[in-house]
């Protein structure tokens, strides 16, 4: 899995749902095929293409649920949750389903 962030000026590169043969950063035209690596940006020598790619992200999976980890050096999340498994099992978090997502914008300073 990729980051969604263009690695040169760190712009969102997609939003929303769908399906792309390639993705282009909206502010650059820097280019990406669906495995993260650059196969295209105006101005930038030919050469430099195999150095640059979206950043690769760990996710791990557990009782249907998607976890990202931004730590490279992190421990595997699944055996830290082991003992939380027996108290979760009535709850059977593996067959639930998205029925209804919701986007909020808050006007709001995120950094403090
Ligand atoms: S920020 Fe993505 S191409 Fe410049």
């Amino acid at each position: 899995m990729c980051s969604n962030v263009c690695p040169h000026r760190s712009a969102v590169i997609a939003e929303e749902t769908g399906n792309r043969t390639v993705f282009r950063c909206p502010y650059h035209a820097w280019t990406y095929d669906p495995q993260g690596r650059l196969v295209g940006a105006p101005h930038i020598d030919k050469a430099r293409l195999d150095d640059i790619s979206l950043k690769e992200l760990r996710l791990e999976t557990w009782q249907g649920l998607a976890f990202v980890n931004l730590d490279d050096s992190a421990e595997a999340l699944a055996p830290n949750l082991t003992a939380l498994e027996e108290r979760l099992a009535p709850l059977h978090l593996a067959e639930h389903r998205v029925i209804m997502t919701d986007t909020l914008d808050v006007t709001c300073n995120w950094k403090s």
